[in-house]
This record gives C-alpha cells, sequence and structure tokens, in this order.
C-alpha cells in the first residue's frame, strides 16, 4: 500500500504519518508538502529516517509536481490546506489557492492515475454554526468565514469527481483537535504555550462560543478506519464528544498546565465567530468507531507534550528572538 499524504509536515498529517507507520510498518508514504509558515520538518524528525518514508517538498497547486508525487499511489490523504480562520479574515487569496485550487490538481491527477481512494480531510466548520442539536452529514453546507468557505468549495469539487468521473473520493468532517505539534496560533497550544511563559490566554468575546475537541490521535485514527471501510462518494463526520464553551476550555487548560484563572484575557471577538459547532458521528459509531481518549487523558497529555518540548514551540513563537530568549528562560529544560 503506497499511500500520498499532503500537508504531512503540519499538525495533523504528521500525527497521522506517524499513526500509520505505527499500525502498518509496511506502508510507504510519500509526503507532499510546501512547508508554508505552518509546515515543519521537527514534526517527523523520528521518521525521515524510515526507508518507506519519502518527503517531497512542493505545491500541490503544481500539476508537475503533482503528478510526479502521485505515480505508483494507492491511496491520496489530502490535508495541504491553509487552515486558520484569523488568518482568512485578514486575506484569504492562499486559502482559495491551497484549498480550492490544490484540491483540484489532486483530485484530477487522482482521476489520470486510477487512485483506489482520495480522501478530503474537510472540517466541521464547513456546516457553519448551529444553536441546537448536532449536524449529520446530511446538513445543508452553510460555511460563515473564508477558511470554511474554502473547504466547502473544495468539498463540492470532489463531489464533482465522484459524480461525474467515478473517482472514489471520501471525505472527513472532523471537530476541533489538539494534541502534539499543533501550531501555537491555535486556541488550545497557544493557551498552553502561553500559560508555560507567564502569558495572558486572549480570550474572544464572551468566551462562551462552543467547539467539540477532538484528540488528535483519535482524529488520525479515525481517518485510517475511513481509509479502510468508508464508501466511495460518503461523507463521515469524526468527533470527539466533548462540546464545551471556550471558558469551560480555559479552565481545564489552567488546571492541566498548574495556573490560575487571572491568566485569562478577554479581548475583541473575531469577526463572523461562529457560535456553535457540533457533530452526530453516529454514521461512524455505528460502523464500529469510536474515539480512544477520554478528554481528560487527552488534555493532560497534551499539556505535557508542551511542558517536554518547549524547544519546538519556542522556535517558532519567537522565530526572530528565539536563540536568545531561550537561552535565557529555559536553559537545560528540554
Ligand atoms: P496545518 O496548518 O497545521 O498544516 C497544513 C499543512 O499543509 C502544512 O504543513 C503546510 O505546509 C501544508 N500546505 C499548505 N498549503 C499547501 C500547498 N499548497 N501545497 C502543499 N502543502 C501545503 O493544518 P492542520 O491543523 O494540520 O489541518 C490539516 C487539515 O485538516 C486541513 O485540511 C484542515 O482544514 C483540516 N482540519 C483541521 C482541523 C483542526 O482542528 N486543526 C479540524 C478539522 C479539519
Ligand atoms: P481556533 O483554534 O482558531 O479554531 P476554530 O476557529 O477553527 O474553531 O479557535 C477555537 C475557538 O477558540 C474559537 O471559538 C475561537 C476561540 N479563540 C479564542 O478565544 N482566542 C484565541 O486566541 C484563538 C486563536 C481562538
Amino acid at each position: 500500500m503506497r499511500i500520498l499524504v499532503t500537508g504531512g509536515a503540519g499538525f495533523i498529517g504528521s500525527n497521522f504519518i506517524r499513526y500509520v507507520f505505527d499500525k502498518n510498518m509496511s506502508c510507504e508514504i510519500v509526503n507532499l508538502d510546501k512547508l508554508s509558515y505552518a509546515g515543519n520538518l521537527e514534526n517527523l524528525k523520528d521518521i525521515e529516517k524510515n526507508e518507506n518514508y519519502t518527503f517531497m517538498k512542493g505545491d500541490i497547486c503544481d500539476h508537475k509536481t503533482v503528478e510526479k508525487a502521485i505515480k505508483g499511489c494507492d491511496y491520496v490523504v489530502n490535508f495541504a490546506a491553509e487552515s486558520h480562520v484569523d488568518r482568512s479574515i485578514h486575506g484569504a487569496d492562499e486559502f482559495i489557492m491551497s484549498n480550492v485550487l490544490g484540491t483540484n490538481v489532486l483530485l484530477e491527477k487522482a482521476r489520470m492515475n486510477g487512485v483506489s481512494k482520495f480522501i478530503q480531510i474537510s472540517t466541521d466548520e464547513v456546516y457553519g454554526s448551529i444553536e441546537n442539536g448536532s449536524f449529520t452529514e446530511d446538513s445543508v453546507l452553510a460555511p460563515n468565514s473564508p477558511y470554511s468557505a474554502s473547504k466547502a468549495a473544495a468539498e463540492h469539487m470532489c463531489r464533482a469527481y465522484f459524480v461525474t468521473f467515478g473517482l472514489p473520493v471520501v471525505i472527513t468532517r472532523s471537530s476541533n483537535n489538539f494534541g502534539p505539534y499543533q501550531y501555537p496560533e491555535k486556541f488550545v497550544a497557544l493557551s498552553i504555550t502561553n500559560l508555560i511563559e507567564g502569558k495572558k490566554i486572549p480570550l474572544y468575546g464572551d468566551g462562551k462560543n462552543v467547539r467539540d475537541w477532538l484528540y488528535v490521535e483519535d482524529n488520525c485514527d479515525g481517518i485510517y478506519f475511513v481509509l479502510n471501510k468508508g464508501a466511495a462518494g460518503e461523507v463521515y463526520n469524526i468527533a470527539g464528544g466533548y462540546e464545551m464553551m471556550n471558558i469551560d476550555m480555559v479552565h481545564d487548560i489552567v488546571r492541566a498546565a498548574g495556573g490560575d484563572r487571572s491568566m485569562i484575557e478577554y479581548v475583541k471577538d473575531r469577526l463572523g465567530h461562529d457560535r456553535r459547532y457540533s457533530l452526530d458521528d453516529s454514521k461512524l459509531r455505528d460502523m464500529g468507531w469510536k474515539p480512544n481518549h477520554t478528554f481528560k487523558e487527552a488534555l493532560d497529555k497534551t499539556v505535557k507534550w508542551y511542558e517536554d518540548h518547549r524547544d519546538w514551540w519556542m522556535k517558532i513563537k519567537h522565530k526572530d528572538t528565539y536563540k536568545k530568549y531561550y537561552t535565557k528562560q529555559y536553559k537545560g529544560k528540554d
């Protein structure tokens, strides 16, 4: 089995590559990643010498690059994307390029190369916000941010390739992930690393927006399950089953990381901030899948990982001043 993983140097992609090799040592993986600000080869240091692993630096929007990367691959798992809502509010061009055009190039090359399954990694954000109840896979898509709109557009291209050309495309829509190797601009990674640095946690608006939280390893497990058992043309929600208001999430983080609540600072709200995401993932659970971690276990593991890997995130958060800062504050602690 040979898999083309795109965006494998990012947060979920790198966890997925590690997960697949843990499950199946003989699997071959080609990781195509352009190494945007969010791509980091340090996420895969322990994997890079594996003889079944190949890294290719390149853009999924580039036909020739994708043609080369996809040769001989049975499966494609497309993680590559611009993934941060706040960045999409400041400018959406990159989101349209990578998330929509990039997906289109991959679909076309997958079709021409007879790929047996194409997994599109999408998000619960394509449904938009829901006040009560939960979204099923049949709910109408109503994305509200430039990020989620670009992910919904990519999904429509996937559907079109399935219907028009019979390309066996399967879509996963997961809730908010957290865990090791998450870029520290996202809420959980930012909150934990700020606390470790003695900085306040910025909480948008009234802090009562609700998200469902999924440990990244459980998402990888769900994606692998779908890779093996998902039916062509189908969509699968993947949820953690831990829905909570952001303020409650922060309280849990503060508890797990040993801070206090004075470290929370209410700041101006995000534009168009979706109030609540909620997924009904009974379709996947009825097929026999469920997450393996409780929320508490997963959060404790995550906090410990950031405590134990200061070097990894300090380099990202303090790119310019890293050397000076790191030496002064944390010498000898990694
Ligand atoms: P990330 O930002 O950490 O990583 C994205 C990776 O894609 C980076 O390594 C980047 O270099 C690469 N990339 C971006 N554009 C590329 C291009 N044009 N060509 C090649 N590589 C490119 O993102 P993540 O959080 O790991 O998310 C991965 C996927 O999962 C995304 O598609 C995202 O929409 C989806 N998703 C994320 C979450 C979440 O909570 N993080 C939840 C649901 C779905
Ligand atoms: P985020 O991690 O950006 O994921 P998404 O917007 O894709 O759900 O944010 C998660 C939630 O946390 C979201 O409701 C916005 C909120 N948030 C803050 O309150 N403060 C922050 O600094 C960030 C980045 C997010």
